[in-house]
C-alpha cells in the first residue's frame, strides 16, 4: 500500500467521507483513462488530500513512483459517500484489504459526529496492515483479523463481525471490502436487522456518469432490478439494495 497526498483546497472542502477522486496517470499517455482512488481524508485547514493505494497495475505503479512537488490531475470529490448523521449512536465500521482506505475519513467524522465506533478490519497478513495508529485513534473499539493470524485474531474480519453483533447491536453498519466480503456483511445485516450501507468498486470508463461502464444491478421496490451508475449513484449504496450475487440477475 502507499499513501500519497496531494493539495486540492476545493476537494478538501468539499469532500465527504465514501467519495473518490479520479486520477490522471502522468507521463504515460497510453493510460487514457482515469484512475479512481478513495479519499483516504482530508484536511480542509491546508487543502491536504490523502489516498491510500495498493499497486496493481502500471497506472498505480507510476502514481507510486512520483516525488513531491511534481503535479498531479485529479476530478473530485466525485460519487455519492456513506450518509452519516449525528443521530448515529453507535457504528460498526468493517474494512477488508484496500476496502480499509475510505474508512479512515468515515471513522473519522462518525466519531467528531459524537458516535461510538466500533471498527473490524481484516487484512491478508501483518505486511498488509496500514494506518493501525489512526485507527485506534478515532474507533472506540478496535478489532483486526489476519488471515495467518500474524496480527489480531486469525480468520475473516466478517467472523468477527458475527461476534460482534451476537454481543451488541449499533445503529448503522459501513463496509468496504471484496466482494465475497460483502456478500457475508450484506447477510449479516439481514439476519440481524441492521441498516447497513456498502461501498462497492467496479472498473471505471468516465467516472461522471457518462460512460455506463460501471454499472451494477440495484433491487426496485417491485421486485425487479434497475442498473446504477457506481461513479454517480454510488459508490455507496445500502446493502439491502444491491444484487452483489450474479446469479440472483438470472431469477
Ligand atoms: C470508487 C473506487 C474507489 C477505489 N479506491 C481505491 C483505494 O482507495 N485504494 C486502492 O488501492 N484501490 C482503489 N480502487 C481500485 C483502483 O481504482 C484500481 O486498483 C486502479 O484503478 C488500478 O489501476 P492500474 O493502472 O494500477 O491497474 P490496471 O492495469 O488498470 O489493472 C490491474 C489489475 O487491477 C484490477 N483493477 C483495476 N481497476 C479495478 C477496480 N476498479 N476494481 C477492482 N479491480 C481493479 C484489474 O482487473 C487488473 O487485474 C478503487 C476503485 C473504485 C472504483
Ligand atoms: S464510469 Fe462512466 S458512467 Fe460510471
Amino acid at each position: 500500500m502507499y499513501k500519497m497526498a496531494f493539495i486540492s483546497s476545493y476537494i478538501a472542502l468539499n469532500a465527504h467521507p465514501g467519495q473518490f477522486v479520479h486520477i490522471k496517470v502522468p507521463y504515460d499517455n497510453s493510460l487514457l483513462l482515469r484512475r479512481p482512488i478513495s479519499i483516504h481524508d482530508v484536511h480542509p485547514q491546508t487543502g491536504r488530500v490523502e489516498i491510500a493505494y495498493r499497486v496493481v497495475g502500471k497506472g498505480t505503479r507510476i502514481l507510486s513512483r512520483m516525488n513531491a512537488g511534481q503535479i498531479i490531475d485529479v476530478l473530485g470529490p466525485l460519487g455519492k459517500g456513506f450518509t452519516i448523521s449525528r443521530e448515529i449512536k453507535s457504528a460498526i465500521v468493517i474494512g477488508g484489504g484496500c476496502g480499509v482506505a475510505p474508512l479512515k475519513f468515515l471513522v473519522r467524522c462518525l466519531k467528531e459526529g459524537g458516535g461510538a465506533v466500533t471498527a473490524l478490519l481484516g487484512f491478508r497478513n501483518r505486511e498488509a496492515v496500514y494506518e493501525l495508529d489512526e485507527f485506534e485513534r478515532f474507533s472506540d473499539q478496535l478489532f483486526i483479523t489476519t488471515d495467518d493470524g500474524s496480527l489480531g485474531s486469525k480468520g475473516l474480519v466478517t467472523q468477527a463481525l458475527e461476534k460482534e453483533l451476537r454481543k451488541h447491536l449499533p445503529d448503522v453498519m459501513f463496509a468496504c471490502g471484496p466482494v465475497p466480503m460483502l456478500k457475508v456483511v450484506q447477510r449479516l445485516a439481514k439476519e440481524y436487522s441492521v441498516p447497513c450501507q456498502i461501498s462497492l468498486e467496479e472498473r471505471m470508463g468516465c467516472g461522471i456518469g457518462g460512460c455506463l461502464v460501471c454499472s451494477c444491478a440495484i433491487r426496485t421496490s417491485d421486485g425487479d432490478f434497475e442498473y446504477k451508475r457506481v461513479c454517480q449513484d454510488g459508490p455507496v449504496f445500502w446493502s439491502q439494495e444491491v444484487l452483489l450475487d450474479e446469479a440472483a440477475l438470472e431469477c
